[in-house]
C-alpha cells in the first residue's frame, strides 16, 4: 500500500509514524503547508501530486474540517484511490454524499478514528450490525469537556480554571467553542447513527446544547445530590421514530458515565439482541487516533471499506420528555428547588432547547433517571 497523507499535524505526524514501523505500507507522499523534510518520501503544497500520482493507491485525510478535505476526499475516490480519514466534522456533513460516492466508484472508505479516536467504536459497530439490529447509540464522545467536567466536579474547580487547564494540558484549543459548544460531539453522534442504523440522519433535527453555562454552584448542586454532569449524545431509533440530541445530562452516582474520569470517552449502543455494550478509552490524542487510521488502512488491505449503506434520510423528533435541572428565569413547572436551581416536571427537549437558545447565560442538564 503506497499512502498519500494529507496534513501533518498531531494525527498526521502519528500515521506517519506508525505507518514507518511497517512492511505493508509507506507514506509515499504527505501534503503539508509548511516547509517539512522527510527522507524517501515527497512533500507537496499541491494536492495534484497526489491525486496524479497513480502509484498512490490510498489517502490518509488529516486536515480536519469540511473545506477543502471534502474536495480532496471526493477526487481521491473518483480518482479510485481508497480513503482513511479521522474528520468527523467531514463525515457527518457530506456522509450521504460520499458514503454512495465510494460505493459506486468501488472504493473503501473509512473513519474509524472519526469517532472515539482510539477507540475502535465504529469498526466494532459494523460487527454488531452483522447480526442484531441497533436501537440506540451515544454517550460521552468528547475528551475535552470531560476533562473540563471532571475537573470540576472531582477537584471543585470553577468552568474558568478547568477550561484553562484543559487548555495548557492541550486537550481545548485556544478558541473551545466547538468542544464546550457540543458541535464536536454532535459530528460524532451523526456519524455514529448513520452507521448504526444504515441511514442519514438529518444533521439539522438534532439538536445540540453544551456545557459554556455550567457553573462551579451548579455543580455543587448536583453533587448534594448525587449526580454527575456529563455532556453526552444520544440517538434511538424505535417505533415511533427517532430521538436524538446532545446534551448535559445528569447521572446518579455510581453508573458508568458518572465514574468516566479526565479526558476519556465512554460510548454505548444498545442492540435487540447483545443488549447494552460500552466502549471506553482514550478519544483523542495523536498515537491513539492514529492507531485507528492505521487500522483502517490494514482494513483495506482485507477490502474492508464502508461501514453500512447510506439509506432512508431520517428527522429526528425532539417530543420525549424529560425531567431537567435548570439555571435561570424557568419557565417551566418546577418540581422541586435544588439550591439555585430548579427540577422540571417533564418538558420536551424541542422546548428545552429552544428555550435555552433564546435565553443567553441560561444552563439546563437533562436527568437521567
Ligand atoms: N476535541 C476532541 C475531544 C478531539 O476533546 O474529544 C477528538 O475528537
Amino acid at each position: 500500500m503506497r499512502i498519500g497523507l494529507l496534513g501533518f499535524g498531531t494525527v498526521g505526524k502519528g500515521v506517519y509514524e506508525l505507518v514507518s514501523r511497517r512492511e505493508d505500507m509507506e507514506v509515499a507522499a504527505v501534503l503539508c503547508r509548511r516547509e517539512l523534510e522527510l527522507e524517501g518520501v515527497r512533500v507537496t503544497h499541491d494536492f495534484t501530486d497526489i491525486l496524479e500520482d497513480a502509484s498512490i493507491d490510498t489517502v490518509v485525510e488529516a486536515i480536519g474540517g469540511v473545506h477543502p478535505a471534502y474536495e480532496y476526499v471526493r477526487a481521491a475516490i473518483l480518482a479510485g484511490k481508497n480513503v482513511a480519514t479521522s474528520n468527523k466534522a467531514l463525515m457527518a456533513h457530506c456522509y450521504d454524499d460520499l458514503v454512495p460516492l465510494a460505493a459506486e466508484k468501488g472504493v473503501l472508505l473509512r473513519c474509524t478514528a472519526s469517532v472515539g479516536g482510539g477507540i475502535g467504536w465504529l469498526s466494532e459497530l459494523e460487527r454488531v450490525r452483522r447480526v442484531e439490529t441497533v436501537t440506540q447509540v451515544g454517550g460521552i464522545m468528547n475528551g475535552t469537556c470531560n476533562y473540563i467536567l471532571d475537573s470540576m466536579t472531582r477537584l471543585g474547580l470553577d468552568y474558568g480554571d478547568a477550561l484553562r487547564q484543559a487548555q495548557d494540558l492541550g486537550y481545548a484549543e485556544a478558541d473551545p467553542s466547538t468542544d464546550v459548544d457540543g458541535i464536536d460531539t454532535w459530528h460524532k453522534l451523526i456519524v455514529s447513527a448513520n452507521i448504526a442504523f444504515g441511514a442519514s440522519l438529518d444533521m439539522d433535527t438534532v439538536p445540540v446544547s453544551g456545557i459554556r453555562g455550567i457553573s462551579g454552584e451548579d455543580v455543587e448542586n448536583f453533587r448534594n445530590h448525587g449526580f454527575v454532569c456529563k455532556l453526552v449524545s444520544h440517538a434511538q431509533r424505535g417505533a415511533d421514530g427517532v430521538h436524538a440530541w446532545v446534551q448535559p445530562t445528569l447521572y446518579p452516582v455510581g453508573q458508568p458515565e458518572a465514574a468516566v474520569p479526565m479526558n476519556y470517552n465512554l460510548i454505548t449502543l444498545v442492540g435487540d439482541v447483545s443488549g447494552r455494550q460500552s466502549f471506553f478509552g482514550q478519544g483523542a490524542g495523536r498515537y491513539p487516533t492514529a492507531y485507528n487510521v492505521v487500522q483502517d488502512c490494514v482494513d483495506f488491505t482485507r477490502g474492508r471499506g464502508y461501514y453500512a449503506p447510506c439509506g432512508e434520510k431520517l428527522r429526528a423528533s425532539n417530543d420525549a420528555k424529560l425531567p431537567w435541572y435548570v439555571r435561570g428565569d424557568c419557565p417551566f413547572a418546577v418540581k422541586e428547588r435544588w439550591g439555585s436551581g430548579a427540577v422540571t416536571q417533564p418538558v420536551s427537549v424541542a422546548d428545552m432547547h429552544r428555550w435555552l437558545k433564546e435565553t443567553p447565560g441560561a444552563f439546563a442538564a437533562a436527568i437521567a433517571l
